[in-house]
């Protein structure tokens, strides 16, 4: 079993991208709805959140935990793993050390939440990774509302999209990080916005890291399993099923 929980519907990105490389695992999705976003809020709030998540999630005694949250990981990651020592915990964060490698303007766009890019873990990795690289760091919290409310293309996302593309190429920027797991749900617009620069979210890395856990605690999922996946969601409860299932085969 196979837990993972965002501050609303974005941490499905990531539960997509663990699908493709183990289909027949079961998983339980908790999206704290009710809460969302968490991208504004105060470090107190978020590792409140954080752990009344994890907490909805342990009776599903799962394998491994996939915090499927830049925000949630930058700022609560390390006292989940203080409280929860037992329990693997993966995380996600952009990867600027992907778009460094990569990029050969040296000119590279984070596209995240204030509350990570504030972050100290997001700090450190940036001093780590994008050591004599120009980073252009967008906090872009409508794009969590446009995802949250079922907005993924229409007149109002292309007008905010045509608006961070052109911060992004007056930047010069040749490599786009997605630092917010609702970001990869409007990709494409970004990337019609966008010809030449690549845009990585941190979904496929995340996966294999996950696929690492599992295979280092000797659980990879038996062909057998049925693939089901368990929503929970602190918010109503049919809507956000209805949405999830529609997204997760997007
Ligand atoms: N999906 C979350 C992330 O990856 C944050 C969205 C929010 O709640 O602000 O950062």
């Amino acid at each position: 079993m196979i837990a993972l929980f965002d501050s609303g519907i974005g941490g499905i990105s990531i539960l997509r991208e663990i699908r493709r490389l183990l289909p027949t695992a079961d998983a339980v999705y908790f999206g704290d709805t009710a809460n969302v976003p968490y991208g504004g809020r105060p470090a107190a709030d978020i590792i409140g959140f954080s752990r009344a998540a994890v907490e909805q999630l342990l009776p599903y005694r799962p394998s491994v935990l996939v915090v499927a949250c830049n925000t949630a990981t930058s700022v609560a990651i390390s006292a989940l793993r203080d409280q929860y020592s037992d329990l693997p915990i993966v995380g996600v964060v952009p990867v600027l050390k992907i778009a460094a490698e990569r990029t050969t303007s040296k000119h590279v766009g984070v596209l995240a939440t204030q509350a990570t890019l504030s972050s100290v873990s997001y700090q450190n990795l940036k001093q780590q990774f994008a050591n004599g690289i120009q980073v252009l760091e967008l906090a872009v919290p409508e794009w969590v509302t446009f995802v949250e409310r079922g907005e993924l293309d229409g007149p109002a996302v292309e007008r905010s999209v045509r608006m961070i593309s052109e911060q992004v190429r007056a930047a010069g920027a040749d490599v786009v990080a997605l630092g917010c797991t609702h970001f990869p749900f409007l990709r494409s617009a970004l990337v019609a916005e966008l010809p030449g620069v690549e845009v990585l979210d941190s979904g496929p890395a995340v996966a294999r890291q996950v696929v690492r856990v599992l295979t280092n605690n000797h659980s990879l999922p038996s062909a057998t399993e049925s693939g089901r996946v368990t929503w929970l969601t602190s918010g109503p409860v049919k809507e956000f099923e209805r949405y999830a299932e529609r997204l997760l085969r997007s």
